[in-house]
């Protein structure tokens, strides 16, 4: 990884904005990823994510944390929040913005114990393939405190297969339609290419009984994107 995120997210806290980051995936084209979307306030944050805010209790973790500002939100107001992503500027960004825990760390080598787990901004997008969506929801559930809760949001994406006249055109043969490819490059450069997966909720809610959580839809956005709270089944 070129961490080319963690360098967009270090050159606009240096003053150094002049382009954004260009993504794209195997099945749309290129799109522009604008960087102060990154440091977004909570007023300019989608209400999934203010929603998963105002739910957040006891010790926090913000998974996949970027530019921190859910975490900097919750440390403002008091909670023991820790932060983690696996992008080093990240990281420093977060640091130089005033949280005090930040780590450059991927969940899976994370052991302590939480309250609250976010994962945001298309949070299913870190277990990369379907294939992997009941490791990564084991480990985060070894990660909660009793009582604790993930509270995670993505989207149903099939509406990207639709054809103008309403007709789908997933194959039914390759792998799960949430699955893409996705290209990212900055200032002339090109990222290691990596997947992202969005999940659709009925997915999630299943890959979660096989792992023994619970499941719940908490609320839904305008655009076939939701925000699910999983806890511990008993
Ligand atoms: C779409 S960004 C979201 C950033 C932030 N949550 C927000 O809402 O602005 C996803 C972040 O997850 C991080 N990430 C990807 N895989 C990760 C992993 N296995 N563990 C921790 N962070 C990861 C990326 O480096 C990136 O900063």
């Amino acid at each position: 990884m070129k961490d080319l995120l963690g360098q967009a997210l270090l050159d606009y806290q240096n003053g150094n904005h002049t382009e954004d980051i260009i993504t794209s995936t195997n099945i749309s084209d290129e799109d522009t990823l604008p960087i102060p979307y990154l440091f977004r306030e909570y007023n300019d944050m989608p209400k999934l994510e203010q929603e998963a805010l105002k739910l957040a209790k006891g010790k926090v973790l913000d998974v996949g944390c970027g530019a921190g500002g859910h975490s900097l939100y919750l440390q403002n107001k008091g909670y023991n929040v820790k932060a983690i992503d696996i992008s080093e500027g990240a990281i420093s960004v977060c640091k130089n913005r005033g949280l005090k825990q930040a780590k450059v760390s991927s969940i899976l080598d994370e052991t302590e114990h939480f309250d609250t787990i976010l994962l945001l901004m298309n949070g299913t997008g870190i277990f990369q393939k379907l294939k992997y969506v009941t490791q990564y929801l084991s480990h985060l559930k070894t990660l909660l405190n009793p009582n604790g809760q993930i509270l995670i949001d993505s989207s149903d994406i099939q509406y990207m297969y639709e054809d103008e006249d309403g007709g789908l055109w997933i194959d039914t043969n390759s792998n799960y339609y949430g699955e893409l490819d996705y290209y990212l490059s900055y200032k002339g450069k090109n990222e290691t290419p990596l997947t992202w997966l969005y999940l659709d909720f009925n997915t999630l809610k299943t890959a979660c009984l096989t792992v023994g959580l619970h499941c719940e839809s908490i609320k839904e956005g305008d655009h076939f994107d939701y925000l699910a709270k999983l806890t511990i089944s008993e």
